[in-house]
């Protein structure tokens, strides 16, 4: 398999950042990051642009612009704005944030609620991404740049309860290592998957999205209701790490010269849940070796 990221990435010292969802969160805490840095460009978006009056409308470097990743043309449109607005317009960091969560029981899930997921979080980050990687490829000087694809651990590891949201996210992680190992190394484009565990944001509050209730799966013995009551009792208790951090770690490490990860799991939690994840897969190779090797007989 051809590696990715090889090369040492360095960020420019006039990096222009292009951020969706931007109204809260993870988003927002990356916005504010990037403005206190000096000689760094914004391109802050976000679906209902008032909800970035938290930036300065009169700093050059940053542009808000309005932008919805289930529309087409509603990203076209930004990419077009953000080329029109600075001169010499190019993206240097990507990070495609914009997602929410839907919650509830598979047999309840209507078309509507499961393809509005997969719209959003996963068809919402190809758009954003394809057009970030025309930018980085046309560079003329190779300058190429970093892509976040925020995941999750989710993208990982699954519980009961969600199903939809992690077929979105496991979909990001496919689609992301499959395109990242696409380009030419030259165009020097870094792809990382970022798999935060739990984060103080909107996420779990105004953001998160339920499908009705199915009875059949209502009894307190059912592992999604144990799941979400487990979830709700450590959300109590003040579980997660503020978004500030998840922003650190993002300039971090496109700013550190050095390789970008392709894979970027944040909290202690997520790194040992995906290794769970990872030992239960090695283990699942071993009781079936016996009828792995069809192509042997
Ligand atoms: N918080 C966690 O524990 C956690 C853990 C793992 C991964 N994540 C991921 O982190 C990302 C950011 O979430 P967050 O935790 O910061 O939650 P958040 O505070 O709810 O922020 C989500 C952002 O996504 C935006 N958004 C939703 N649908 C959109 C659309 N169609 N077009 C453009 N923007 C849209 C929201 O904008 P509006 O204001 O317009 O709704 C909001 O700005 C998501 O991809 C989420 O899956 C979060």
């Amino acid at each position: 398999m051809n590696p990715v990221n090889t090369k040492p990435y360095q960020l420019p010292a006039d990096a222009t950042w292009f951020v969706t969802g931007c109204s809260s969160g993870i988003g927002r805490a990356i916005a504010e990051l990037v403005v206190s840095k000096p000689g760094q460009r914004l391109v802050a978006t976000a679906r209902n642009p008032s909800s970035l009056s938290y930036l300065a409308d009169d700093n050059d470097a940053i542009l808000k612009l309005a932008l919805d990743v289930t529309s087409r043309t509603s990203v076209e449109k930004a990419f077009k704005a953000a080329a029109d607005h600075f001169k010499e317009f190019h993206i240097d960091v990507l990070v495609n944030n914009a997602g929410y969560e839907l919650a509830g029981d598979t047999e309840a899930t209507t078309e509507d609620e499961m393809h509005d997921q997969l719209e959003t979080n996963f068809f919402g980050t190809v758009r954003v991404a394809t057009n970030a990687t025309r930018v980085m490829r046309q560079s003329k000087d190779h300058r190429g740049g970093v892509i976040f694809n925020i995941s999750s651990l989710a993208g990982v590891a699954a519980f009961p309860g969600q199903a939809f949201y992690h077929a979105s996210k496991f979909a990001v992680e496919g689609w992301s290592e499959s395109f990242a190992r696409e380009l030419h190394p030259d165009w020097n484009i870094n792809f990382c998957i970022v798999e935060p565990g739990g984060v103080k944001t909107e996420f779990e509050r105004g953001s998160k999205r339920y499908t009705g209730v199915h009875e059949d799966y209502d009894g307190a013995d059912m592992p999604g209701r144990q799941l979400a009551a487990w979830v709700k009792k450590g959300l109590a208790a003040g579980a997660g790490v503020p978004p500030s951090a998840v922003a650190e770690v993002l300039y971090l490490v496109a700013s550190r010269n050095d390789k970008v990860p392709l894979w970027l799991p944040l909290t202690s939690t997520a790194g040992q849940l995906i290794k769970m994840k990872l030992q239960a897969r090695l283990e699942n190779l071993e009781e079936v070796k016996e009828l792995t090797p069809i192509d042997k007989k």
